[in-house]
């Protein structure tokens, strides 16, 4: 069940656009800002509220990279394996950051402080290797310099 929150949250975005549907990424975010993941429940309920299907709903959440359909970390670890970062060194940067955390992508560390995910492009080519922590972007990635990254996330 959406919270009053949520709900107020999600009609105040539909106020821009002429069909309910329109703001399925905004709800979904909304939500997911609020509960730190999208569960089916909640997948069921923004559908209910967008008059959608939740299969469209779900279509729409696992489209997008950073709507997460599983519980995660407090910290989210974009490592790019798109071309270009695959050519410049993707992988000893994925290698280094497994190993320091002991988990591969699509896992959570057991103190729930990171969640390693892959992602194809980070828009960054000319600068690979490029990862994001959260909202923050690091390229030209150097194993060397990744110990302190992670050091700023608690
Ligand atoms: S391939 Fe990594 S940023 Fe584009």
């Amino acid at each position: 069940m959406l919270t009053d929150k949520e709900r107020e949250e999600i009609h105040e975005e539909m106020m821009a656009y002429p069909y309910p549907s329109a703001v399925c990424v905004d709800a979904l975010k909304i939500v997911q800002r609020h509960r730190g993941w999208i569960s089916d429940s909640a997948v069921a309920d923004i559908a209910s509220e967008l008059g959608m299907s939740a299969d469209a709903v779900d279509g729409i959440a696992t489209f997008y990279t950073r709507i997460y359909r599983k519980p995660v970390g407090r910290n989210i670890i974009l490592v790019c394996e798109g071309i270009s970062c695959m050519v410049m060194g993707y992988e000893p940067v994925y290698k280094h950051i497994s190993a320091k955390l002991g988990i591969g992508f699509g896992e959570t560390t057991t103190d729930e402080r990171f969640t390693l995910l892959p992602v194809s492009c980070l828009g960054d080519c000319d600068h690979a290797p490029v990862m994001m922590i959260n909202d923050d972007h690091y390229n030209n990635l150097d194993i060397k310099e990744i110990d302190a990254i992670l050091e700023k996330y608690v």
